[in-house]
């Protein structure tokens, strides 16, 4: 919901737990101010090359570098982003990414020439709802259902036990918690978020970063057993007005107060390091903004540890490129995220230390930042990666324990907002569960799992050790005497005594997740839900989402509504709720309590249905609710574009070639290359390779058949003009290949192609095929209701 700012203070309730922010009063639990590395520091920067300083400055990405690379260069960090994995594949398996850390680690030791110091490395990663980059991690509910369970303890024990599952793989970081406030729910980012309300995400980021990291003081602070966090993205990521990378505009103490919140607590309990946000302040970028990185955050905020910038979010600045930005620099960033223009930035940051445009005193400050880390972290006395305590302890990784904590934290954050009298339902009933969530590992997970989007050709096989939500009910009816069975269309050989239907949204990460309404784009629940109606069979819907959205026809039809949020790898805790003992009473009440409001209308601003805060539960039973079931919104769905693949779009389709995954795919499959790139915005693009005869199958969503009437449209660029036929495929094959030849080597340019001419009978699978090897450049495919010409007489 898009919220008034004033509105969300007035509203704000008092922190649920104590929390010791520096303004309460209370003592400063980590001290910022001591210098108690500044010695050592200054002797190491005495030490060092000017090279070897610029090189702590440069974060690369770990599929554009080999060790090697890290020997020459003696890079200070690294990173995997969302997309990369050792050796080129991202669900490479734990112990691949132990070695690999050694591997970093031991070249960037290798002792220097004229005794200067050599530096360890640290790798940091997207552990973001536990190591969830790794197969079989446990992975932990997204912070918007953590959220719900407004418990601080429990984010502690998630943060030791991510914590833990990190150090098995030999990584030192972390890039979370996220401290965003979100108050536009159409914003990709808002499952990020902890909360709409301030005081909430500042106690639970607190909790996270206390567990990732240790209690300052404690002899395990930043211990072997411990990671250094990242608060991000500082800040105002959440009060964009729901859309990524934005512009947060507002009175600036008034945005300080509410969306910088709970960056005084992080820095308070010492969070290590913070993340500038790709987003503005009142139209100033946060990569190149010194009022806010120096002199607020250093400042006012008293932050003593390393700034990093985000994936070339310094690139962003209008003066800058990836490869050229002393601008950043200047501004108080420490760490440039530069995943593949190392080099170029590498070769420029130190001719511009050397021409004097970065003076030595702030490239020397800037290095001082991530050596007092480095040493605060311990990392010049902490063995090689797999050497360390819980380095190669495989079985800690997904453990039963780490596991049962998910599966708590999934109980309780599961929100009742309809029960009439389904719920629970007795261990020993028939339950039928169906729906595209029901058993899919990877939409109860969301993005960032496994992959930077998640979802896409992710199977349940990829999570090595969860559960999905449909196993766990199986599970706990067998242990009570009862059956459930599972049905992809809802269609059964037995009347069952209830329905469970799980649907919701398709996961996606950042601005591939921003949408323009509230409108859940997905039918299949709905249908369900309808069917049950008719067939008199009562039915719970379990909703699985990034973000509260209308659901105003499901809840109206289900006689039991739960959000259920993106619970991850646990998903037999959602039965421990709903499933109650052989008698039907509960073994489990619900805890969880909305951590944003939930709208009424489907229109991006409206009323509320739910407010920040309501829930219910078996003791107190959610109140007999009509809603209203129009939205004006959806009159016009059917004629809207059904954009396949562009920026900021819903990823309702998958594409494929048959074993990789697109639009969240940078990598291969076999006969078809999907390389992502920047276009006019970054990676909002996709170079295909085809090797002869290999297909781009574009998928339709079930229930959307594409209106013969309509049209492709396909916004490409080409260099050279195909070799041999490409075809497109649907009910019939068409050849476009005049169209290529015609469009190469002129730049992007956008084909409209009558689907009549291919796909007469509204067919849901279409395949781009070519006969021989083949290049195009992809910014956009979308299904067009609009008929540009009825023509098959190409080109287009
Ligand atoms: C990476 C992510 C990164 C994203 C930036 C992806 O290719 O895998 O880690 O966050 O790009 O938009
Ligand atoms: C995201 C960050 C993330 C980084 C590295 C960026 O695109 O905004 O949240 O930590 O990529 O993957």
């Amino acid at each position: 919901m898009i919220r008034q700012l004033t509105l969300a203070l007035a509203l704000g309730l008092a922190a649920v737990t104590g929390g010791c922010a520096a303004d309460d009063g209370i003592a400063p639990a980590y001290d910022w101010t001591d210098g108690r590395h500044d010695a050592r520091i200054a002797q190491l920067l005495s030490q060092m090359s000017t090279e070897r300083k610029v090189a702590q400055l440069i974060m690369p990405d770990i599929s554009t570098i080999t060790p090697e690379d890290v020997r020459t260069y003696r890079f200070g960090t690294i990173l995997n982003g969302g997309n990369s994995g050792p050796g080129g594949d991202d669900q490479a398996p734990a112990p691949e990414w132990l070695a690999l850390a050694d591997a970093f680690w031991d070249a960037s030791v290798e002792p220097l020439p004229g005794g200067e110091p050599a530096i360890p490395v640290m790798w940091a990663t997207d552990a973001v709802h536990g190591h969830s980059n790794i197969p079989g991690a446990t992975i932990f509910p997204h912070n918007i259902g953590l959220g719900a369970t407004r418990d601080p303890d429990l984010m502690r024990r998630i943060g030791e036990a991510t914590a833990a599952e990190i150090a098995v793989t030999g990584i030192d970081w972390t890039f979370a918690p996220t401290l965003a406030v979100a108050t536009d729910d159409r914003w990709g980012r808002t499952y990020e978020s902890f909360a709409e309300d301030a005081d909430l995400v500042s106690d639970l980021g607190e909790a996270t970063i206390l567990g990732l990291q240790g209690e300052p003081g404690a002899d395990d602070f930043l211990g072997q057993r411990r990671v250094l966090a990242t608060a991000k993205h500082f800040f105002g990521d959440g009060g964009t007005g729901g859309l990524d990378r934005g512009d947060t505009k507002g009175e600036l103490d008034e945005l300080k107060r509410f969306h910088a919140a709970p960056y005084r607590p992080a820095i308070n309990v010492g969070v290590q390091t913070v993340m500038a946000s790709f987003s503005s302040i009142n139209g100033e970028k946060m990569h190149g903004s010194e009022a806010m990185l120096t002199g607020y955050l250093r400042g006012d905020l008293g932050f003593g540890g390393l700034v990093v910038g985000d994936w070339n979010g310094h690139g962003e600045l209008d003066v800058c490129s990836n490869d050229d930005c002393p601008e950043s620099l200047l501004a108080g960033l420490d760490i440039f995220m530069v995943p593949e223009d190392w080099r170029g930035l590498y070769d420029n940051l130190l001719a511009q230390v050397q021409d004097g445009t970065i003076p030595t005193q702030r490239l020397d400050e800037a290095v001082s930042r991530i050596l007092r880390v480095k040493l605060e972290y311990g990392l010049f006395e902490k063995p090689r990666p797999s050497e360390r305590e819980l380095a190669g302890d495989w079985e800690v990784l997904g453990s039963p324990g780490h596991r049962e904590i998910a599966r708590e934290a999934v109980r309780k954050s599961l929100v009742l907002l309809k029960n009439e009298g389904v719920l629970p339902i007795a261990s020993s009933a028939n339950v039928l569960v169906t729906g595209p969530g029901a058993d899919n590992i990877a939409m109860q997970s969301g993005g960032w799992s496994i992959t930077w989007q998640g979802g896409g050709e992710l199977s349940n096989e990829d999570f090595v050790g969860a559960t999905s939500i449909f196993a766990g009910i199986a599970q706990a009816l067998e242990a009570g005497g009862g059956s459930a069975s599972y049905s992809r269309d809802g269609l059964f050989p037995v009347r069952p005594d209830v329905a469970i239907v799980v649907f919701g949204e398709q996961p996606y990460a950042e601005f591939v997740g921003d949408r323009e309404d509230l409108v859940l784009h997905d039918e299949n629940g709905l249908a369900l839900l309808r069917q049950f109606e008719e067939q008199d069979i009562p039915t719970v819907a379990v909703f699985l989402s990034g973000r509260p959205l209308w659901t105003n026809r499901e809840m109206a039809l289900a006689d039991a509504f739960v959000a259920a949020w993106l619970p991850g790898s646990e998903g037999a805790g959602v039965a421990d709720v709903l499933v109650g003992d052989n008698e039907g009473m509960p073994r489990h009440d619900f805890i969880g309590r909305l951590s944003f409001g939930w709208p009424a209308s489907c229109l991006p601003v409206g009323p509320e249905l739910f407010t920040f805060g309501q829930g219910w539960s078996y003791a107190v039973e959610p109140p007999l609710a009509q809603v209203a079931t129009d939205c004006a919104l959806l009159e016009n769905d059917r004629a809207g574009q059904l954009r396949i693949f562009g920026r900021g779009l819903n990823q309702q389709v998958s594409i494929s070639s048959g074993g990789a995954g697109f639009p969240n795919l940078a990598g291969s499959a076999p006969g078809l290359t999907v390389l992502a790139f920047d276009y006019q915005a970054q990676e909002d693009a996709r170079q295909l390779i085809w090797s002869a005869d290999a297909s781009l199958m574009i998928e339709l969503p079930d229930g959307y058949s594409a209106d013969p009437e309509g049209s492709l449209t396909l916004t490409y660029s080409l260099d050279t003009a195909p070799s041999g036929p490409v075809l497109l495929v649907g009910n019939d094959v068409f050849d476009i290949t005049s169209t290529f030849v015609l469009g190469a080597g002129k730049g992007w340019r956008t084909a409209r192609i009558p689907l009549a001419c291919f796909a007469k009978q509204g067919a849901g699978l279409l395949a781009l095929q070519a006969r021989a090897g083949f290049e195009l450049n992809v910014s956009q495919i979308a299904i067009s209701p609009d008929n540009f010409t009825s023509s098959c007489e190409g080109p287009f």
